[in-house]
Formats: C-alpha cells, structure tokens, sequence
C-alpha cells in the first residue's frame, strides 16, 4: 500500500550537502506517470506538486492525491515520495492537510506580512500535528510581465522561526519564460538569507533559468527548486513534432489514439526530468551524496 512522506529530512539533507531535489508540478494523469517514471529511473525522491488551478481542471485536491496513492501502487514505487499543495491559500492548505497530503505550501505573499505570517504559524500548527510539512512565501515570485519583490532578511528570520520547514523566497525569480532582459537571482539577497536561517530554501519558476544560476543558487542554500513551465515546454515540442511528422494521421497504426498521440510529450517529460536531476545533483535514495560543483568562473561567461 502507498504511503507519502513529508520530506523534511530529504530537504534538511539538499541544504546541508548542496544539492537540491525538483519540484515538478503534475497537470494530468500522463504528467503524473511521466514524473513518476523520472524518480523511478534515477531513482530520487519524488517531490510531486499540484496547483490549485491543476487540481481543479484534474477533478479537485481528493481526486489529485487518490491518482498519485493508485499511480504509485500499480508503477510498484520504491522511492520516497512527497505530494505537496502547490500555492495554496489558507483554505486550501487546510483542505490538503486534512485530506492527507505530506506537504503543503501556503502562500500569503498577497496579504499583509504581519497576515501571512499569522495564517503561516496556524497552518504550521495544524500541518505538524499531522506530521505534515510546511512551505511559505516571503516576498514575491514574478510573473512573466514582472512585479516580483525581494524577499527581506528580518522575514526570513521571524518565517523561520514560525517552524516552516520550507522558505520560498523571491530573489529576481519569475513564474513562467522569463522575459528578455531579466536581471538574473539576485544572490547577493539569497546569500543574506542564507547566512541568516537554516531552513531548506524554495526557488520557485525553476523552469528557464541558465544552468549556472541555478548551481550557484543551489550552492547558496537552494534546496528545492519548482519546475513546471519546462515540462509543458517539452511536452508541447514533442507533441508539435509528433502531429508534424503526420504519426497522428496514420490510421493502419492508430496514431489518433491519444495513447499515442500523448506518448512522445509525455516521454519528453521524462527525459527533461531525468537531465534537470542530473545537474541539480539530485541525490539517488541508493547513494552517495553527489555534491553540485559550481564554477564562478563560468557563470560570466557569453
Ligand atoms: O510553483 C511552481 C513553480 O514555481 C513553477 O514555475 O512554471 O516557471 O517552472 P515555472
Ligand atoms: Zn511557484
């Protein structure tokens, strides 16, 4: 029978040693497979993440955890795994917790900080009870049209020591493809808040960010790294040259049959994880530890 974990000490562990694991968001049941598949095969932690929008088009948050449980009994999963509320709001984060989810993220960064940090320390209450992890959001995450806001050291320390297990932080990070011109993470801030608390750091809108920036956010305490729109992107590129080589077409071999159709996206999802674990140093649940090297030199480089 399937059981989830809250992950704490997989991400107490990312800090310490420099490394970090993914946090994939599922949007359907082939996204789901294909993230599962990619732990499966590398054999890493499986943080697996849904978004409220996601959970609703799925079905809702009962429907989201019922498919990952069933998805990790018939895939014979042998690998932690951690199913976590994507951006929630207080209501939601309440909803996942009693539903059983092993982790939740509650997002207040629209609320006043003094509010979020209020709900922040209830929800923190009402999860470890249950022996469920917490994630909250300090400054505020970019959307691609910009209107991010560095997250400051003082609310590091006081969300720190509400007892979140999990801190995102918004240091120059956008949801979504970063537009031309972006100013890069800001690792002056990340290194501050990183000096300041030991909490496992979240670097959210993963997805996009030059790979040398990411190492060298990960060498500064980044532990958990959020990645959706990279997979969406490898999924739409397969599917597109799929239905251009005219495979969809083919009636002898039936390649109309979404179990055809969706198979190279959902292979490209896999293959996208598998090399995104690689460099992020993402340690196999069988090994050793394997340490990101960050080169400074590199990240200035043309
Ligand atoms: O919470 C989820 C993410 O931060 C994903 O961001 O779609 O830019 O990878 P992304
Ligand atoms: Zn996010």
């Amino acid at each position: 029978m399937a059981f989830l974990v809250n992950g704490n000490e997989i991400f107490k562990d990312a800090r310490k040693n420099h490394y970090a694991v993914g946090a994939y968001n599922t949007n359907n049941l082939e996204w789901t497979r294909a993230l599962i598949t990619g732990a499966k095969e590398t054999r890493t932690p499986l943080l697996i993440q849904v978004s409220t929008g996601a959970a609703k088009y799925m079905g809702g948050y009962k429907l989201v955890r019922d498919l990952i449980l069933n998805e990790m009994d018939s895939m014979d999963v042998d690998i932690p795994v951690i199913l976590n509320l994507d951006h929630g709001t207080f209501e939601a984060a309440k909803e996942c917790i009693a539903l059983g989810y092993s982790s939740v993220m509650f997002d207040g960064h629209a609320l006043p900080v003094e509010e979020n940090l209020a709900k922040t320390k209830e929800i923190v209450k009402l999860a470890h009870e249950r022996g469920i992890s917490v994630e909250a959001e300090i400054g505020k995450i970019g959307e691609n049209q910009g209107g991010g806001e560095l997250a400051s050291v003082e609310d590091a320390i006081r969300f720190a020591e509400a007892g979140v297990d999990k801190l995102a932080c918004g240091i120059g990070n956008i949801h979504g493809v970063y537009p031309e011109g972006w100013e890069g993470l800001n690792f002056e801030r990340l290194k501050e808040i990183a000096d300041a608390v030991d909490t496992p750091l979240v670097l959210h809108g993963g997805s996009g960010i030059p790979q040398d920036q990411i190492k060298k956010a990960i060498s500064l305490g980044i532990s958990k790294i959020n990645i959706n729109t990279e997979f969406q992107l490898a999924f739409q590129k397969a599917t597109r040259e799929y239905i251009e080589a005219g495979k969809d077409l083919d009636k002898s071999s039936k390649g109309y049959d979404p179990r055809k159709l969706l198979r190279a996206g959902t292979d490209a999802i896999t293959a996208s994880m598998k090399e995104m674990i690689s460099w992020m140093g993402t340690r196999s649940v069988d090994d050793k530890i394997s340490k990101v090297v960050f080169d400074e030199a590199s990240l200035n480089e043309e």
